[in-house]
């Protein structure tokens, strides 16, 4: 045998000079699910080991996490149902306590990358992303709401808004009600292929925000998130997104999507960001806490394959282990 492959991988030594894709903390976001209050830790039951925060514990949260170089937060809120109307208006209402914590948050941490989430649905009675009229989603009626609660948003702070609606055209007009109002440095990572996927129960269960169960209420999001089925079609969202003046194009979920991802980082010159959703967490965190898998073996390999498929930007909840063991700090988890 002329060639033999097993050379390279003899010793670790030899091994660390042929690895071809490092996962550093620095390309992760850590997602942050924010309630009202003081002195709240509320776990996710579907989500071991994720919590929701009030604001006070989200500072510290973000100070353990900057401290072992995770830098990157997108944070999601819970509202209360009494704050939810059916157009959403909560969302961009000043006296909304995401907005005002996102403020506190930069007061406290100027340095840290803040990311935003533009969707009706956490204000929304309804549970859709869009406006709900006479069962469907409206899509051009929805945009001006969402252009309002981009404007509320850059202007509370957030370093980069993330646009998870799905409605056709909506960067575009974000954009232009950003730069209008002043913000022409608030930065757009859009959910460009964002699916119609099974694996947001968590997050849904975090946020209280399924859609409604009513005979006038679509039951799933089909009829804006994209069909699993497809591949081509992330195509087009990217060509639009770019078109429209995005700054990150998103793949999400990204374990099930790993040649979506890949599709996207050789078709497009943007940083390329993927979703390592709540249900695909539940499951890794599933398998270990039966003993099946070892956890802190299993998910860097699962975090590696998404940077490996083309991912620039992860948005993990496992972000703050990874960047322990990264340390080489061991895990409470
Ligand atoms: C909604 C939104 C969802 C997620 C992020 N933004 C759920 C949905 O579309 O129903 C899911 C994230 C996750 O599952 O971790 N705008």
């Amino acid at each position: 045998m002329l060639r033999r492959p097993r050379r390279n991988r003899r010793t670790s030594a030899i091994r660390a000079l042929t690895t071809e894709t490092r996962l550093h903390p620095a390309h992760l976001v850590q997602p942050i699910f924010l309630v009202e209050g003081n002195n709240v830790r509320n776990e996710v039951p579907s989500l071991p080991g994720t919590f929701r925060l009030s604001l006070d514990q989200v500072l510290l949260e973000i100070d353990e996490c900057m401290q072992v170089g995770i830098q990157s937060f997108i944070m999601f809120p819970a509202v209360p149902d009494e704050h939810k109307d059916k157009t959403g208006t909560y969302g961009y209402d000043p006296d909304n306590f995401y907005l005002q914590a996102a403020t506190e948050i930069k007061k406290h941490f100027p340095e840290c990358c803040l990311i935003s989430d533009v969707a009706m649905d956490p204000y929304s009675s309804d549970g859709h992303d869009g406006l709900v009229r006479h069962g469907r989603i409206l899509n051009d009626e929805t945009l001006p709401v969402l252009g309002k609660m981009a404007v509320a948003q850059a202007r509370a702070g957030f370093d980069m808004l993330g646009p998870s609606d799905m409605m056709d055209g909506r960067i575009g007009y974000m954009r232009r009600a950003l730069d209008e109002a002043g913000f022409s440095e608030t930065g757009i990572m859009s959910y460009t292929a964002k699916y119609a996927s099974a694996f947001y129960g968590p997050f849904r269960d975090a946020l209280d925000s399924a859609p409604r169960e009513d005979e006038d209420i679509p039951k799933d999001k089909k009829t804006y998130q994209m069909d699993p089925a497809n591949r081509r079609e992330a195509l087009i969202e990217a060509e639009l997104d770019t078109a429209e003046g995005a700054d990150f194009l998103m793949v999400k979920p990204a374990l099930n999507y790993l040649d979506v991802i890949a599709l996207l980082k050789g078709n497009s010159k943007l940083p390329i960001a993927a979703y390592h959703v709540s249900g695909e967490c539940a499951m890794l965190l599933a398998a270990t806490r039966n003993g099946w898998l070892d956890y802190e073996k299993a998910m860097p390999e699962t975090l590696l394959s998404i940077h490996r498929a083309g991912a620039d930007v992860i948005i993990t909840y496992f972000a703050k282990d990874y960047a322990y063991l990264y340390q080489g700090k061991s895990l409470s988890r």
